[in-house]
């Protein structure tokens, strides 16, 4: 595989093309269903692959990573319509100079988050996005060449604003005070460092396409951090730029554009502007009744969404009886819509409800 990349690539031939055809607004038999989150804990053949390796090592390794990325494909055969590749949103700030680690049971740490704007001085604005994160997109041809066509395989990256929260607070937060402070003490700094993210969320968002990822998402998982109008400020015209200057990349890289799709979590307030922001997905969270949201939305783009993950926890009979509420909602699901949960699986949870759930999205999806 190594030969194949970085060159013009002969992928096996696509056998399910079901998510792009979504994506791309065309009416489809039934919907494509993935889940956030589908390759990880709550797998037991996760665990067995990853043992006790170091999450980011796991990542690094192709082999490993792609393994893990088609570990749902395999045990679900046939009812997930979609790969994403094994990885992380804290990679760019990685490539950016900045050192994170995954601590088991606790999350990110970042050793020395960015405090103060002389902090931005051991930011590299300049990173070399094909050289630093070359593991991520020998990863991503590796598994495309092993999928072998059954499904897309997604590339993703964090969004500027999600990715500055956990550069500047260090890891989770519940009250997000330094990046906060941040934003309404030093607004030009903040804003310098986001364009800077941008740039590199750019590059890297294209190169994976250039190493065979067919479809994007971009994770705003904060969003829902900033009032409505300090979205407009801090995350919306990243966003917005973002969906305009990876087409144009991929152009000048003798590419075909594929499907983006924005997750902005708890940012119920700007799906509107989320419509008209350029990308041909957007993915909602449970806050949003699915009719709103298609009213909301007059099939300007494919909606993804929406279920609770926690309705995992639930009995089957539930897991059916909210499984019709969203196909339903979403208006029968065969155009403009994706399934998914509103935010990503557990560790705790089952794969066999999660079969259910799939089976029963492929049930109600074809009525
Ligand atoms: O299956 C997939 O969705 C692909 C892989 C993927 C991971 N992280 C693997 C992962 C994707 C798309 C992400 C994105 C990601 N990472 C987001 C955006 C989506 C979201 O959840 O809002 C965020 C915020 C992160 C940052 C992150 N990574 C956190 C906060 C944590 C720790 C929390 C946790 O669940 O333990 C991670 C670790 C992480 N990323 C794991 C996995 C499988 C768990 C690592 C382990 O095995 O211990």
């Amino acid at each position: 595989y190594l030969e194949l990349y970085g060159q013009v690539m002969n992928f096996p031939e696509l056998k399910n093309d079901l998510i792009l055809r979504a994506a791309r607004g065309e009416t489809v038999e039934r919907p494509p269903v993935w889940l956030m989150r589908q390759a990880g804990r709550y797998l037991p053949e996760y665990h067995e692959v990853k043992g006790g390796r170091d999450f980011f090592e796991t990542c690094r390794d192709a082999e490993i990573a792609s393994e893990i990325t088609i570990q749902p494909i395999d045990h679900f055969d046939g009812l997930i319509d979609a790969a994403i590749i094994f990885s992380d949103i804290l990679v760019i700030p990685q490539a950016m100079g900045m050192d994170v680690q995954m601590i088991d049971k606790v999350g990110p740490r970042f050793t020395d988050p960015l405090r103060t704007p002389e902090d931005l001085k051991r930011v590299n604005f300049s990173a070399d996005v094909k050289k630093e994160l070359d593991w991520a997109f020998k990863a991503i041809t590796l598994t495309r060449t092993k999928l072998n066509g059954r499904v897309p395989l997604l590339g993703f990256c964090g969004a500027p604003w999600t990715l500055m929260c956990y550069m500047i607070e260090g890891g989770g937060t519940k009250i997000f005070r330094f990046v906060k402070e941040w934003i309404f003490k030093y607004p030009e700094e903040s804003k310098r460092l986001l364009k800077g993210i941008t740039d590199v969320a750019v590059e890297f968002l294209a190169l994976q396409v250039q190493a065979g990822a067919q479809m994007l998402q971009i994770f705003e998982s904060w969003g829902g951090e900033l009032s409505a109008d300090d979205f407009e400020i801090f995350s919306l015209p990243y966003l917005k730029e973002i969906a305009e200057r990876v087409p144009l990349r991929l152009k000048e890289l003798g590419l075909e554009k594929v499907p983006m799709t924005v997750f902005a979590k708890g940012s119920w307030y700007a799906l509107d502007q989320l419509c008209d922001s350029g990308y041909d997905c957007v993915s909602l969270d449970w806050l949003y009744r699915p009719e709103d949201a298609v009213k909301v939305n007059k099939n300007r783009v494919t909606l993804q969404g929406n279920l609770d993950p926690c309705v995992m926890y639930g009995s089957r009979e539930t897991i059916t009886k909210e499984v019709e509420r969203m196909i339903k909602g979403f208006g029968g699901g065969k155009k403009h819509y994706i399934v998914n949960f509103g935010h990503g699986t557990h560790p705790f949870m089952e794969p066999e409800q999660i079969r259910h759930f799939l089976e029963e999205v492929h049930r109600v999806g074809s009525l």
